[in-house]
């Protein structure tokens, strides 16, 4: 059965339904950046999958055991013991949220000029390896257009291999974003990642995955390998193939804060451990309160159920079967968070340039009061594959009708997308210029 919600309320919330005449208000004081907009003034909130999730009663119950003592909390050890279980690595250092670890990684392997090579980096990495004067470079999978290829957060294999071999000196270390979050949240193949792997190791380069959305991997490895294992069993196998894990426990810890750094190795744990105490806090809690740990311990196990990953993984497809099925022109096949419309496909007549990604955020909001993301021109620059606008599904949030609604906000847009006008950027801070920019609508002919 695809559209049957397995979770039944127990707690509401009432969604705020304004005019358009409101919207558009709100829209021209925001800057035209949904980032700026309140939520509730938001109807389905798509912007991101991370820290919106729902929690569960047992999570809830289990928060109420909070332990905050400063060290060797009881909360901690139930934290320790589920993460390592979750990720098979012996050492594990808690911090506040996923760019928390970015940074302590970027600290302790990057220095000015570096290589940071990734089958595709998302904004935060991507953001703090600039920061520190590093160049992240994105090497995706060159199946990336081929809607049958069902792997295609892949690496490639035969760049990393060229750019292994002739810019050796410069690469500081390889990333695997897992799931891979910018191109469609789409999955990385277990044998690709250890390809991958095996190579970085020839040229004796750390191996970091980022693994915020391994079980959602696991899930549609699963599904697309047909393999008899488990999922934690599945997750286990990836991981074993990498120096340092690192995970934003906001997706796949099914939480709102929160991450943590494991790996099996001594040496690189003193270093981690130092630099997170420095900025994160110590060990046994690094950033968390008890409550936050408590909730991670118990959503790190809830993710491994079976049930739980397949209505997340039929919700993603009812939405991009829907927008498939009215010409939408989406990312397929459909990853394991969220759909990703090809703006530029969608609507022809406004340039990446001119962020056609945005213009179609700002409408989507204007007629429906859906709040999305443009992953394009507008976050990534000039580094920018393609541009796309992710419709990020919160985890047990949204009902089948909600992703419904979506749908029918789309086949307005499509009716009338031949009025759309780009944007331009006003203002933004040079780093993270989609969280901070100021737009304004692009005059006709203009
Ligand atoms: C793939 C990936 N890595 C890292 C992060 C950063 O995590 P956080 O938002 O917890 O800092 C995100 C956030 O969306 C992500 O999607």
């Amino acid at each position: 059965m695809k559209s049957f919600d397995i979770y039944k309320y127990k707690v509401v919330e009432k969604i705020n339904i304004l005019s358009i005449e409101e919207r558009e208000k709100i829209l021209e004081k925001a800057g035209y950046n949904l980032f700026n907009i309140s939520s509730k003034n938001v109807t389905i909130d798509l912007l991101t999958d991370s820290g919106t999730n729902a929690i569960s009663d047992l999570q809830l119950s289990m928060m109420m055991l909070f332990d905050e003592s400063y060290a060797g909390s009881s909360s901690f050890e139930r934290f320790l013991e589920s993460a390592q279980n979750f990720c098979n690595k012996k050492y594990i250092i808690p911090v506040h949220q996923g760019r928390a670890a970015e940074k302590i990684i970027a600290d302790i392997f990057c220095k000015e000029g570096n290589y940071v090579l990734s089958n595709t980096h998302f904004d935060t990495g991507f953001a703090i390896y600039r920061y520190k004067g590093a160049i992240p470079i994105n090497i995706p999978t060159p199946e990336i257009d081929d809607d049958s290829f069902c792997f295609k957060g892949n690496i490639d294999l035969s760049r990393l291999e060229y750019l292994l071999t002739n810019e050796c000196n410069r690469i500081s270390h390889v990333v695997m974003t897992i799931t891979n979050n910018a191109l469609g949240g789409q999955p990385v193949d277990i044998e690709n990642l250890k390809q991958a792997y095996l190579l970085v190791k020839r040229y004796d380069k750390p191996f970091i995955i980022d693994g915020c959305r391994i079980a959602e991997n696991a899930m549609l490895y699963k599904k697309a390998k047909n393999v008899n294992l488990n999922i934690r069993e599945i997750i286990h196998s990836y991981t074993s193939y990498c120096d340092i894990f690192y995970m934003s426990t906001k997706k796949d810890g099914i939480a709102h804060m929160g991450g943590f750094l494991a790996t099996d190795e001594e040496k690189w744990v003193s270093k981690i451990r130092q630099l997170a105490i420095i900025f994160e806090g110590f060990p046994s809690y690094g950033g968390l309160s008890g409550k936050d740990m408590e909730i991670i311990a118990r959503g790190l196990n809830e993710v491994l159920s079976e049930d739980y990953l397949n209505d997340r993984i039929n919700q993603v497809s009812f939405l991009g079967s829907l927008l498939h099925k009215e010409g939408i022109p989406v990312i397929k096949p459909f990853g394991g968070h969220a759909i990703f419309v090809d703006a530029q496909k969608f609507i022809e007549h406004i340039t990446p340039d001119d962020l056609v990604g945005q213009s179609l955020v700002v409408e989507l909001y204007r007629l429906g009061g859906i709040r999305a993301v443009e992953v394009g021109n507008l976050m990534y620059g000039k580094d920018a594959i393609k541009n796309l606008v992710r419709l990020a599904i919160p985890r047990r949030v949204y009902t089948y009708s909600h992703l419904e609604y979506v749908c029918e906000i789309f086949k307005e847009i499509k009716n009338n997308k031949k009025n759309l006008t780009g944007f331009e950027v006003v203002s933004s801070d040079p780093l993270v210029p989609h969280f901070t920019a100021v737009l304004r609508p692009k005059k006709v002919g203009g």
